[in-house]
């Protein structure tokens, strides 16, 4: 049978990922040393390895040509889920945020709000959840800046130590949610080879407790 083949997301998660992989026996050393290949067999064979962009790894997973994957629950909610999500793997830890110019009281006033977010759809959620309408503008990186020069009030972005913020005078004003590395799978290849994917699970599970 082919072996089965997890999507991991390159770059934050890529290197705990595979330490993960390492820990539970699978010889990594092609991943490792890679260079420009993006299908790596790891172990005895045993896996084929494919590094994607967080959002594709979502799209390899549910079109099944991935079975399995390593994502971040952000982009799990931005993207929505035709898939399983089989394991919170303890990592990757950060949180969701809404965060302002210092002091500043975003809550005042009558005028519909701007938000600047890398994230439209978990923006959006979080504040129809309030009933707050918000003017929501799609920025694809370093969104801290759209409050400094004025584009945005808001900004809902991915908190992790914090450092980011303080270092451009923005502060939290809320937090929306946890977010962490799940293991994701495709819902056919679960029925398929469900014996194969549940053994991996059990074997995550017991180092990542
Ligand atoms: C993420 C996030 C914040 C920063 C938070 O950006 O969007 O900008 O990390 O980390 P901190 O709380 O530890 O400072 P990333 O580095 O992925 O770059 P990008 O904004 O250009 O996408």
């Amino acid at each position: 049978m082919k072996p089965l083949r997890i999507a991991l997301t390159k770059g934050r998660l890529e290197k705990t990922t595979i330490e993960l992989l390492e820990k539970i026996g699978y010889n990594c050393d092609e991943v490792k040393n890679k260079g420009r290949r993006l299908i790596l067999p790891i172990g005895n064979n045993d896996f084929e390895v494919v590094l994607a962009k967080a959002a594709d790894v979502i799209t390899y997973v549910e079109h099944g040509v991935c079975d399995l994957g390593v994502v971040g629950k952000d982009t799990i909610l931005e993207n929505g889920s035709s898939f399983y999500e089989l394991l919170d793997l303890g990592f990757g830890k950060c949180r969701f945020a809404l965060a302002t110019k210092k002091d500043t009281d975003f809550y005042s006033g009558y005028n519909t709000k701007t938000i600047a977010t890398k994230y439209p759809n978990v923006t959006r959620a979080f504040f129809d959840d309030k009933d707050m309408d918000v003017r929501i503008i799609k920025i694809e990186g370093s969104v801290e800046l759209a409050p400094l020069v004025g584009l945005a009030d808001g900004i809902v972005d991915i908190v992790e130590t914090g450092s980011t913020l303080k270092a451009n005078g923005l502060e939290v004003i809320e937090w929306v949610c946890d977010i962490s590395a799940r293991l994701i799978a495709n819902t056919a290849s679960l029925k398929l080879r469900k014996a194969e994917i549940e053994e991996l699970q059990k074997k995550l599970e017991a180092v990542t407790k």
